[in-house]
């Protein structure tokens, strides 16, 4: 593919170099329309049962992305106090927020039982704490399915190596706890990891949940986590999509087979973070610099790992657009460049050792599917603020949705 912004019209016949003039760079380009049409497929994952599609908010808390979910008619998931409160801002009860903390503090929890929000305990410890909190409650449980998957070991939540769920041979501890204090387990879910691409470890972690469901009288709710992968390839490679139609038509025999054994259908949840928003969003930044070094080329621009921190924490590729005068350069004529943000550090690099047009002084780099872990994981290192995001409306209206931070705001906490 030669362009993904010029096959899916990102823009809107907007001017990408009159964005950047306006908004300044670096800035995230959100697309309503593309986050809303993901967030409507995963709203379809399983029709033939009771089910609904949780947004994971922590892949990006803006409110404005956050209230399109609310539109779609999505519930979410959040991690945080922080993201409760985004949730409470854009608008959404607490009865569609799903709390599933990890390691968090009586206050932090507490502050999900107050309001009533349903909350998920990740270990033996912290079912107890909740029960001291809460006697009598209602809650539920992340169970480690046995297996993990992901677009590296980092993100990998599901297994024998990571700190998250309970394990299968410590359920009967859970129903221990439960008759100590009193509490009712409502509902069960997991997460297997982030940005997979094949159905099957996540099929396989359904058959094994639904397997422990099994020891759970009345489950209101079974909830199997998100983590549907994107092609992050597309330009280079014409990675295919996450294959969703086929992932839809063999997990609806294993739910088949678990209502018939269950006796009746629970609600079913899923949790997807980065299918929502990952492609609806393009990061732009403004070359500063080009230069040789010891034989490699390198292109500097103002995105650095303070603005986008998976390619230098994952090693994650982002594809790279080259645009001139708010055209996208052609990619007829390539050759090998390393671009680099503007942060004091050597594993500051966006892309390495890439085919690119050749990229001049004051181009603008686009670089695609920057939606979810984007400005999510910003940080204002090297005291840089943090960027601006806009969103590109349905009517091809341009509407700032985050505005960008100033050396002011840097400055209130002292
Ligand atoms: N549910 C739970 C409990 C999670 O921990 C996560 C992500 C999700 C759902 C959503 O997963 P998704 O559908 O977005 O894959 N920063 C990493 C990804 C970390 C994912 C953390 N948990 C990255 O940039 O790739």
């Amino acid at each position: 593919m030669n362009s993904y912004i010029e096959k899916v019209d990102f823009f809107k016949g907007n001017d990408p170099e009159a964005i950047a003039k306006e908004y300044g760079t670096p800035v995230y380009v959100c697309s309503e329309e593309i986050i809303r049409k993901h967030m409507h497929d995963v709203s379809q994952v399983i029709i033939k049962y009771p089910y609904t599609a949780n947004y994971s908010v922590k892949a990006n808390t803006n409110i404005h992305i956050l209230k399109l979910a609310l539109e779609e008619g999505l519930n979410c998931d959040a991690m945080s106090v922080g993201e409760i409160k985004m949730l409470e801002a854009a608008g959404f009860p607490y009865d569609r927020i799903f709390f599933i903390p990890n390691n968090v503090s009586d206050e932090e929890m507490q502050y999900a039982i107050e309001r009533g929000i349903m909350t998920s305990l990740d270990s033996l410890s912290q079912l107890k704490q909740f029960g001291e909190l809460n006697r009598g409650g209602k809650c539920a449980v992340r169970i480690n399915p046995g297996v993990g998957a992901g677009h590296c070991e980092k993100v990998v939540t599901g297994g024998k190596k990571t700190k998250f769920g309970i394990a299968e041979e410590d359920i009967p501890e859970i129903f221990e706890i439960c008759k100590e204090y009193d509490l009712t387990i409502a509902g069960i879910n997991q997460h297997i990891g982030s940005g997979f691409m094949t159905p099957d470890p996540y099929l396989q972690a359904v058959d094994n949940l639904l397997r422990i469901a099994l020891q759970f009288k009345d489950l209101e709710f079974i909830d199997f986590g998100g983590g549907y992968g994107i092609p992050y390839h597309k330009l280079e490679d014409d990675e295919a999509d996450y294959p969703m139609e086929d992932f839809k038509k063999r997990l609806e025999p294993i739910l088949d087979y678990f209502v018939d054994s269950y006796g009746k259908a629970p609600l079913f949840k899923s949790e997807p973070g980065r299918y929502c928003v990952a492609e609806g969003v393009v990061l732009l930044g403004r070359v500063h610099a080009v230069k040789q070094n010891a034989g490699h080329a390198y292109a500097g621009c103002d995105i650095g790992m303070n603005v986008l921190v998976r390619p230098s924490m994952y090693d994650s590729w982002h594809d790279v657009e080259v645009l001139r005068a708010g055209k996208v350069v052609s990619r007829d004529s390539l050759e090998t460049i390393t671009l680099c943000g503007n942060i004091c550090e050597s594993g500051d690099l966006l892309a390495k050792d890439r085919k690119l047009p050749k990229i001049e002084k004051g181009d603008l780099v686009a670089l695609l599917d920057a939606g979810a872990y984007g400005w999510s994981m910003c940080s204002t290192y090297n005291s840089r603020p943090r960027p601006a995001e806009v969103m590109v409306m349905k009517d091809g209206s341009v509407k700032l949705i985050r505005r960008r931070e100033t050396y002011e705001d840097l400055m209130r906490l002292f």
